[in-house]
């Protein structure tokens, strides 16, 4: 894309919101990834961390620029240091342990799969996103489960495309390799139930 971008003149952007867990799964450094584009943006809260921000990074000419049209924007923020604190932490503690939360998603993976009425592509679970359906015929579809997790066990999941009758679950740094375990257990053992004869 760089190399069309150039021989057009064009200047080429990178959204890289989750590049640090693009990154960690490909086990490249995020300077490979961005070394062709002219300006790129990512996250610090998603995988990093931290509770909100967002960083654009690009020329001296280019950052003017955009300081001076999210000011026009609306975009001032005076206190914004303690964000940046955090967004600190986020940077120098938590790019490192990223495959940490790819590992746990695809421990998570892998327990679903053993799960009758659960369909997982494990094939798709490169970061720290799982995908997983409910089969047509299991005891309870993709809200029931979600409101037994969370009354019975204290699980939050949300599903996600209601007609594909999937969740999209995400670990982090909150989400230990022992949350996996439970919320596997708690998965299977919902749809382990009789279906009720009515
Ligand atoms: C792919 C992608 N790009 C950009 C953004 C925007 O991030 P922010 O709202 O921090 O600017 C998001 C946030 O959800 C995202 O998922």
């Amino acid at each position: 894309m760089a190399k069309i971008a150039r021989q057009h003149n064009i200047r080429l952007h990178i959204d890289g919101a989750r590049i640090f867990n693009a990154a960690a799964a490909l086990n490249v450094p995020v300077r490979e990834l961005a070394a062709d584009a002219d300006s790129i943006t990512f996250c610090l809260s998603k995988g990093l961390c931290a509770p909100v921000g967002s960083v654009i990074v690009g020329s001296r000419d280019f950052i003017n620029k955009a300081r001076r049209v999210r000011k026009s924007l609306g975009g001032g923020m005076r206190q914004a240091g303690i964000l940046a604190a955090a967004g600190l932490v986020a940077l120098r503690e938590m790019t490192g342990r990223l495959v940490e939360d790819h590992a746990n998603a695809r421990r998570l993976a892998q327990g679903l799969a053993t799960i009758p009425h659960v369909r997982v592509d494990l094939d798709r679970v490169r970061t720290n996103m799982v995908y997983f359906e409910l089969t047509e015929d299991a005891p309870l579809n993709p809200e029931q489960l979600a409101e037994r997790l969370k009354t019975e066990y204290n699980m939050l999941m949300r599903p996600y495309d209601p007609r594909r009758r999937n969740f999209r679950v995400v670990t982090h740094y909150y989400i230990t390799r022992e949350h996996v375990d439970l919320a596997v257990e708690a998965i299977r053992a919902l749809l382990s139930e009789p279906v009720a004869a009515n």
